[in-house]
């Protein structure tokens, strides 16, 4: 068979693919993570997808100096009510590049190791397990217990990505800065 000829040097490219990501904050320290993350998908021109629990909004109020939970709206594309069932990421025909919960907190990590899917969050992540999409938790307590390092064994196997936070900053007892500026 004759090898495909090379596209004409004029020939009309199609756009580039958007990358669409879902970020998911819940109620753990180190909210910072979650807003540096949507500021550099944002810097990278990716369609994001944000939740908040009702947990992460607190802690954003109360550990991101200049930052409050709605002000964060404006970094992503589409936003969420983490009780909207109906909403499109919800949905495995909604098709992600991936998602990434940060930071993800011992009990959203419980929920979606179970496969609850009691709310978005833990929705949205088990579609993104059961379609074989990347999910990345960047799972945040310290010290782990057996329960938390079995469930972090669990997703690890159902197919996501454990991301710790490991900053260096982390020894200092904060998240080395605390302006999401
Ligand atoms: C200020 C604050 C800090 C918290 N830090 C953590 C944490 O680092 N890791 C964790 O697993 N839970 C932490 N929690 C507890 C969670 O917020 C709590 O388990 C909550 O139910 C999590 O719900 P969510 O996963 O739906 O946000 C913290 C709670 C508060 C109020």
């Amino acid at each position: 068979m004759a090898p495909p000829r090379p596209a004409p040097k004029n020939a009309i490219k199609p756009p580039p693919h958007r990358k669409r990501i879902i970020v998911a904050m819940t109620g753990a320290s180190g909210a910072i993570l979650g807003v540096r993350v949507l500021m550099a998908l944002r810097h990278l021109n990716v369609e994001t997808h944000l939740i908040m629990s009702k947990w992460a909004r607190h802690t954003i109020d109360s550990e991101v100096i200049g930052w409050d939970s709605t002000k964060l709206h404006n970094y992503a594309q589409h936003v969420y009510d983490i009780d909207d069932m109906e909403a499109r990421i919800a949905s495995g025909s909604f098709r992600v590049d991936g998602m990434i919960v940060v930071p993800c907190s011992m009990k959203t990590l419980a929920a979606i190791y179970n496969g609850l899917c009691d709310n978005v969050i833990t929705r949205a992540a088990d579609v993104c397990l059961k379609e074989r999409r990347r999910l990345v938790l960047v799972t945040r307590e310290t010290p782990l217990s057996e329960i938390h390092l079995r469930n972090m064994l669990g997703v690890t196997r159902a197919g996501a990505v454990v991301f710790p936070p490991c900053a260096g900053v982390l020894h200092r007892g904060d998240f080395g800065g605390r302006s999401g500026e």
